[in-house]
């Protein structure tokens, strides 16, 4: 097979950044924007070893699965790349990219639950953050124009997004706000290549609980050059908003991916929202871990309870990469006593204030890197729940939690190769899986959240 080749392929599954599989001359070959059960005629545009890349000049017979995306921009921008995909079909095919990543890194079949449909397929997503970016104006009146969205694929190419059917619409009502005031004002977007510019990042945070939403400007300016113009923009925006709660300034003068540094101020309002889970209300800062898609969280919060109860009386629970302590507050009236440990310390002060608001007494917050306190940890847990970020915990981490618990762990995941990999360490280390469930976390995308119940022998 040679880049150029003409092929006409049938598409049998996604792989796990939503494209195309299909095989050919024992090649297997991606092709992005494909959808299983058409049949394409397709251009090779790259070809390795053992796999190709194509690209689709004509769909010869739609997938009865195909459906007409509702975003104009979905097939340049990289959000979501499954649009174009039935709903119900996306939830099966992402339990088969589960399955294929665990069997391609543990070697053997792993049965996977049907995952569990988020209560919303669109205008679900609650935290939103788009790079900004400036283009010369044509208009005399505007220094630069402002331009935010979401980078297309494999690129740092911003795609100027004005509407986003993935989170509710308020949120492009108020980034279409910031751009045209913010011109107004003569802020500049950020250049990445000559690092000059001042707005980096808009990000939203919306409590679906209530409606509030924070605004946080993320600027490449250290937290001594504020200047008036952002001060203006957050009473502007709080003056034609009414959901807005409060607008922060988060300062990140490093030349980097990461979004938020390390210093936010308050400009107006408040600078948490508030969301509830399970019953609970949680405080959640600018900075801090929480689930975008709040109603999916709470049908994977109440499954965990539910296996809990269901088998255990009491339990000594550990609560590991905690966050706003999630777990730990949630699921501490099932439980005799509950450490949660979290290494950000504003979300280390956000789970405090929930505890003490609900007089909650058997849970102690530790302000530390999960590894550290597990290491030097002398106490015995009946379970632990291990809710690492995309990496995953590694073997370290799992050595010293299989040292410290008795009976099960519950690992949440939203990567199923980092889950893989540290399942592989833990079936070579006396550890059976019972279940894993996902959870359709992100409809209309490639990812997915998985908990998986692993059993201590
Ligand atoms: C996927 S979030 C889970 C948060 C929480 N369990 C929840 O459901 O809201 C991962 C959390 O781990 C924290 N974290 C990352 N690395 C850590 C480490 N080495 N030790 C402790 N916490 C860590 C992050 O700050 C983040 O809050």
């Amino acid at each position: 097979m040679n880049a150029g080749d003409i092929v006409i392929l049938d598409v049998e599954k996604l792989n796990s950044e939503g494209a195309g599989l299909a095989r050919k001359d024992n090649f297997v070959i991606f092709i992005k924007g494909a959808c299983p059960q058409d049949r394409l005629k397709c251009k090779i545009t790259k070809a390795k070893k053992n796999y190709a890349e194509a690209e689709i000049l004509e769909i010869i017979t739609p997938s009865p699965f195909r459906i007409e995306p509702k975003c104009k921009l979905q097939k340049v921008c990289g959000g979501c790349v499954l649009q174009h995909i039935k709903y119900k079909e996306q939830l099966n095919y992402k339990r088969i990219i589960v399955e294929d990543t665990l069997y391609s890194i543990l070697g053997e079949k792993v049965t996977i639950n049907n995952p569990i449909s988020s209560g919303k397929d669109y205008n679900y997503r609650c935290k939103v953050q788009y790079p900004v970016r400036s283009r010369g104006g044509k208009l005399q009146k505007y220094n630069t124009r402002l331009y935010a969205g979401y980078f297309k694929p494999g690129t740092h190419d911003l795609v100027n997004i004005k509407y986003c059917p993935i989170h509710p619409a308020i949120c492009d009502e108020i980034i279409e706000f910031i751009k045209t005031e913010g011109e107004l004002l003569g802020i500049s977007g950020y250049n990445e290549t000559s690092h000059s510019g001042e707005l980096k990042h808009i990000v939203l945070r919306l409590s679906e609980n209530n409606g509030d939403i924070l605004v946080v400007l993320v600027v490449n300016l250290d937290d001594r050059m504020v200047s008036n113009k952002f001060n203006l923009l957050a009473e502007k925006l709080s003056k034609k908003f009414d959901r807005i709660s409060g607008v922060a300034i988060n300062f990140n003068p490093q030349k980097t991916n990461i979004i938020l540094g390390k210093t936010t101020h308050l400009l107006t309002g408040f600078d948490f929202i508030e969301e509830k889970l399970s019953d609970i209300i949680f405080k959640i800062s600018a900075d801090t871990f929480f689930q975008v898609n709040p109603g999916c969280a709470n049908i994977m919060f109440d499954y965990i309870k539910n296996y809990i109860s269901n088998n255990f009386s009491t339990p000594k629970l550990l609560d590991a990469y905690a966050g706003i302590a999630a777990f730990g507050i949630t699921l501490s009236g099932l439980c005799s006593a509950v450490t949660s440990v979290e290494l950000n310390t504003h979300a280390v002060s956000n789970a405090i204030e929930t505890i003490q608001q609900n007089s909650i007494t058997n849970i102690s917050v530790i302000a530390s890197d999960s590894l550290e306190y597990i290491k030097q940890c002398s106490e015995n847990f009946d379970i632990a729940i291990l809710d690492p970020p995309r990496k995953g915990c590694g073997e370290e981490v799992l050595k010293n939690i299989l040292r410290v618990t008795k009976n099960t762990i519950i690992y949440v995941s939203c990567s199923p190769k980092s889950l893989a990999q540290d399942l592989k360490y833990l079936l070579k280390n006396n550890c059976t899986i019972e279940s894993i469930q996902p959870f359709d976390m992100f409809p209309n995308t490639p990812h997915i959240e998985n908990v998986a119940i692993i059993k201590i022998n």
